[in-house]
């Protein structure tokens, strides 16, 4: 079974988001995603709305997504590639370049984002309409 591992915060989950996971479930069979803790986002200097269960659970019930883990710190990706048997890590092409050093561990693939959709152009959007 070829299994593929993807990181992120997924707040206020949104059509770049599902785009992104059914890309990355095609990759391979099994779709690991390390969703960040509401600590390692504090860590990051980010806030999500939602909390990690809440965005675990919405996660959890999108059919591309077979298992939701904490991401809890920036070093526990070679571990996890291991303890999981990772054989492709992806991430969005905002990241392009930045895990190369993963690939002596397995395939390493940047998937271009979906344009004019993000979590901080949803929350610009609303907090403008509400002014
Ligand atoms: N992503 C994507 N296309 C978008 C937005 C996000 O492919 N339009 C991908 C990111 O590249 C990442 C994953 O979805 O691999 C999770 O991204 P995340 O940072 O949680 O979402 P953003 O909408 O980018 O959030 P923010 O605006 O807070 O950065």
């Amino acid at each position: 079974m070829k299994k593929v591992i993807t990181y992120g915060t997924f707040d206020l989950l949104h059509y770049g988001h599902i785009l992104l996971l059914q890309r990355a479930k095609i990759l391979g069979d099994y779709l690991i995603v390390a969703l960040s803790t509401d600590e390692f986002n504090q860590l990051k200097g980010k806030s999500a709305y939602f909390t990690y269960d809440e965005r675990k659970m919405m996660l959890e019930a999108i059919k591309y997504v077979d298992l939701v883990i904490p991401e809890e710190n920036w070093e526990q990706k070679t571990n996890d590639i291991s303890r999981w048997d990772v054989d492709v890590f992806v991430m969005g092409d905002d990241w392009k370049g930045k895990f190369d050093q993963l690939s002596t561990l397995c395939d390493v693939i940047y998937l271009s984002r979906t344009p004019d959709i993000s979590t901080t152009s949803i929350k610009s959007s609303l907090q403008s309409a509400s002014q």
